[in-house]
C-alpha cells in the first residue's frame, strides 16, 4: 500500500455544465477510486477544481455577451454543486482564476525561465484586423490539412484528432468576425520538448503497469518526435506571463491548467489550517500520484506537464494517467454543440445519482469507446439493481423479519452449500479489491454484482420457505448466510452506490467505521436485530425513459433548426469557379495506407488517365466498398505529398449532419467536364 495517494481528475473548463461524457472520462472512475481506497483505510485525497483560463472561456463569453469573469463564475458554481449531488466526493474543488494559482502558476513559470529553460522566438501568427487581436488555438477554424474537415480548430481537429496548429489551416477564418485572418508577426516563449525525448522515452518505459491506450498514445508522439511548444498567448484572458516585458502576454492554458492541481492542493491545506501539508503530498516521494482524464488530455498529462515537473526538479511524477476512452450516446458521438449530449443537472431531476453511477459504472470506456443508452441504463437498473441486488436484500431482510422477528438466526451445523456460499464473499472480496487497485472498475461492479447473484441462487436452492417448517435449523443457516452476504455487498458496493449502501449498512446495524478490512463472512452477529427494509430500488417504467429519448431528439431538433446548415461562403466570381475543372471518374482500386487512420490511397479512371488520389475517408469506408463507385473529381488540383505519396486532385465528399462522408455522384462517363 503507497503511504498516500494523490488523485486528480482533469479540471473542467467552466464554460458550460457537466455531462454524461465528462462523468465518464474522468470523475466517476476517479471517485469509484478514491472511495474504494478509503473505505480500504489508505491515506488518500481527491483534488479537482475548474479551469477557467483559455479560449474557449472567452469563446463563450463573447457568443452570450459577457465577460469571461461572469461564464466562470457561473459554471464554476454551477459544476461544484451538480459533482456534489452527483456523489462525486472531492477533497477540494478549486478554480484557476485564484490568486493562489496565479502565484503558483508565476512561480513555476519563472523558476523555469530561471533555469533557461524557454527560448523566445518570434513566429507568425494569425491575425484579425477587425477585433485587432491575434488569433490563437480556437479563435481560428477552417479546414484540417490531414482529413480535409471544414470544421477544425486552431489546435486541434476533432475529426481525425490531428493536433494542429493555426498556421496550418487551410482556408482559415477568424471565430469572432468570420474574416479571413492576415498573418502577422509575434514573439513567443517556447518549451523544446525535444530536449526531453529521451527522458520522456525511458521515463514511459519504466511505466509497465499504465494501460495500452495511454501507453500508445505517448508512443506515437514520442514517435513524430517533440518539437518546442508556445508556453505562452497574446490573449487578454489568463495568467500574466510574469516577466516585465510580457507585452500583454499570458500563459498558456494547458501550462498553467494542471498546475492548477497544486494551487487547489495549496487551498485545501490552507483551509484544513495546515499550510504546508500540500508540500506532502506534492514533494515527499512516497506520495503515489494518479491523474484521471479523458484521452483527449493525454499529451499534456504524459508528456507536457511531466516535463515542466521534472525540470522543475520539486515535485512528484504522475505514477499513473489510467485515462478513458470517449462514451457514445445512442450510437452517437457526443455533441454539445448539436444537442447530442446527457445534462447531470437535468439527469438529477429526473432519477437518484446511484443508478447512474451503477449504469454509467458498468460501461465505462476503459480500453475503448463505448455507447450509454437510456434503454440499457433502464435495464441495468431493472435487471441488475432492482432484480438481482436489490430483490436478494429484500427478500433476506424481509423474511428474517416474517420468521425470526427480525433476529440474525445462529449458524448451526451448516451444510457444504451454507459453507461455500459464505466462503464467496472473501472469494469476491479479493477479486473486486484487486480489480479496484488496477483501475478496472467495470470489472469491480461485475464482481460485486457476482456476490448478489451468488446470494439469490443460494437463497433459491436452499428453499429457507419450505426447511421453515420441515427443518428450521437449516431455514436459520441459510438467513445467516444470506444476512453476511447482505452485510459484505453494503460495504462492497459502497464505493458506486454511496446513497443507497448507507440506508443498507444502517439497516443491517453496521457501525459507520466499518471498513473494507473488516468485510468477512460475519460481520453480523447472530441476536442482533435488524430493521425493516425497503426496497431499495424501484422499477424504471418504459414511459420513463422514452420521455428521456424525447428528449434528447427535441433539443436536437430545437438546435438544429439554427445549427445544422454551414453558413454560406462569400460569394464567389464566375472566373474562380471556372476555374475548377471538375470530371466524372470511377473509382478503379483503394488500399488502405499503412500507418495512417484517415487516408485510403486510391486510383480513379478518369477516361483519358488513371489517377492516384489521396482522400481521408479510411475511417467511413473500407477500400472493398468503394470500388466501382462514381466520383465527382476536381482535376486540376494543384498535387500534394502526403505520408510520401503524391495526391492528384480530390474526390468530392458530402458530410451529413451526424458528420457522415457521402459520395457526391454522377452517372455521367468518365472524363466528361462538369459545369
Ligand atoms: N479543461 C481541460 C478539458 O476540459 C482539462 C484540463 S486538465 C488540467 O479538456 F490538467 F489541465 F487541469
Ligand atoms: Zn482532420
Amino acid at each position: 500500500m503507497p503511504k498516500r495517494i494523490l488523485v486528480t481528475s482533469a479540471l473542467p473548463y467552466a464554460n458550460g455544465p457537466i455531462h454524461l461524457g465528462h462523468l465518464a472520462g474522468a470523475y466517476l472512475p476517479a471517485d469509484l477510486y478514491t472511495r474504494f481506497q478509503r473505505l480500504n483505510g489508505q491515506d488518500i485525497i481527491h483534488i479537482c477544481g475548474s479551469d477557467e483560463h483559455g479560449v474557449p472561456i472567452t469563446i463563450a463569453a463573447e457568443k452570450e455577451g459577457v465577460t469571461p469573469q461572469e461564464i466562470v463564475d457561473r459554471y464554476h458554481f454551477a459544476n461544484k454543486e451538480v459533482f456534489e449531488r452527483f456523489g462525486i466526493a472531492f477533497d477540494y474543488y478549486g478554480r484557476t482564476s485564484s490568486e493562489t494559482h496565479k502565484k503558483t502558476s508565476q512561480d513555476i513559470f519563472l523558476k523555469l525561465y530561471e533555469q533557461g529553460v524557454f527560448t523566445k522566438r518570434k513566429q507568425e501568427q494569425l491575425y484579425d484586423e477587425e477585433a485587432n487581436m491575434f488569433l490563437p488555438d480556437r479563435y481560428v477554424k477552417g479546414t484540417c490539412p490531414s482529413c480535409s474537415h471544414p470544421e477544425a480548430y486552431g489546435d486541434q481537429c476533432e475529426k481525425c484528432g490531428s493536433s494542429l496548429s493555426p498556421t496550418d489551416l487551410i482556408d482559415p477564418v477568424s471565430a469572432i468576425t468570420g474574416n479571413k485572418p492576415v498573418i502577422k508577426e509575434t514573439e513567443h516563449w517556447f518549451i523544446p520538448l525535444g530536449d526531453f525525448q529521451p527522458w520522456l522515452e525511458t521515463w514511459i518505459e519504466s511505466r509497465d503497469n499504465w494501460k495500452a491506450n495511454v501507453i500508445g498514445q505517448c508512443k506515437s508522439w514520442l514517435d513524430a518526435g517533440l518539437g518546442d511548444r508556445a508556453v505562452t498567448r497574446d490573449l487578454s484572458w489568463g495568467v500574466p506571463v510574469p516577466l516585465p516585458d510580457n507585452d500583454g502576454k499570458v500563459l498558456y492554458v494547458w501550462f498553467d491548467a494542471p498546475i492548477g492541481y497544486i494551487s487547489a492542493t495549496k487551498e485545501w491545506a490552507e483551509q484544513r489550517g495546515n499550510s504546508d501539508e500540500w508540500k506532502t503530498w506534492w514533494q515527499d516521494e512516497d506520495t503515489s500520484l494518479i491523474h484521471f482524464i479523458g484521452k483527449d488530455n493525454i499529451v499534456f498529462h504524459c508528456i507536457m506537464f511531466p516535463a515542466t515537473l521534472k525540470q522543475h526538479g520539486d515535485f512528484v511524477l504522475p505514477e499513473n494517467v489510467p485515462a478513458n476512452e470517449f462514451l457514445n450516446l445512442e450510437g452517437r458521438k457526443l455533441s454539445t454543440s448539436k444537442g447530442w449530449a446527457v445534462w447531470l443537472h437535468e439527469y438529477l431531476d429526473d432519477f437518484d445519482p446511484d443508478l447512474l453511477r451503477y449504469a454509467l459504472g458498468t460501461i465505462l470506456p476503459e480500453t475503448k469507446d463505448s455507447d450509454f443508452s437510456w434503454k440499457d441504463f433502464q435495464s441495468r437498473v431493472n435487471s441488475e439493481l432492482a432484480d438481482i441486488l436489490g430483490n436478494f436484500v429484500f427478500r433476506t431482510t424481509s423474511f428474517t423479519h416474517r420468521f425470526f422477528d427480525g433476529i440474525v438466526p445462529e449458524l448451526a451445523n451448516p451444510t457444504d452449500t451454507d459453507m461455500a456460499a459464505l466462503q464467496k464473499i472473501t472469494v469476491q472480496k479479493q477479486k473486486i479489491e484487486e480489480a479496484y487497485k488496477s483501475f478496472k472498475f467495470r470489472e469491480a461492479i461485475h464482481e460485486s454484482m457476482h456476490l448478489a447473484r451468488i446470494g439469490n441462487r443460494y437463497f433459491t436452492e436452499t428453499e429457507p420457505w419450505k426447511t421453515r417448517k420441515e427443518n428450521p435449523e437449516a431455514c436459520g443457516n441459510t438467513l445467516y448466510v444470506c444476512l453476511q452476504i447482505c452485510a459484505a455487498l453494503s460495504v462492497m458496493f459502497q464505493p458506486v452506490l454511496p446513497g443507497k449502501m448507507s440506508i443498507l449498512r444502517k439497516q443491517l446495524g453496521l457501525p459507520g467505521q466499518t471498513g473494507w478490512v473488516n468485510v468477512n463472512d460475519h460481520l453480523v452477529a447472530a441476536g442482533q436485530l435488524i430493521a425493516e427494509g425497503e426496497i431499495l430500488f424501484e422499477k424504471i417504467e418504459d414511459d420513463a425513459v422514452e420521455i428521456q429519448v424525447e428528449k434528447l431528439k427535441q433539443k436536437e431538433a430545437a438546435l438544429s433548426g439554427s445549427k445544422t446548415f454551414e453558413p454560406l461562403k462569400d460569394l464567389c466570381d464566375f472566373g474562380n469557379f471556372a476555374s475548377l475543372d471538375l470530371r466524372a471518374g470511377k473509382i478503379l482500386a483503394a488500399k488502405k495506407i499503412k500507418k495512417s487512420k484517415k487516408l485510403l490511397h486510391i486510383t480513379v479512371d478518369l477516361g483519358f488517365e488513371k489517377r492516384t488520389i489521396l482522400s481521408g475517408i479510411a475511417e467511413s469506408f473500407s477500400p472493398e466498398d468503394i470500388i466501382g463507385q462514381n466520383v465527382c473529381v476536381v482535376a486540376n488540383l494543384a498535387p500534394k505529398k502526403m505520408m510520401g505519396v503524391e495526391s492528384n486532385g480530390m474526390i468530392l465528399m458530402a458530410e451529413d449532419e451526424d458528420g457522415s462522408f457521402k459520395f457526391v455522384e454522377t452517372t455521367a462517363e468518365p472524363g466528361s467536364p462538369i459545369t
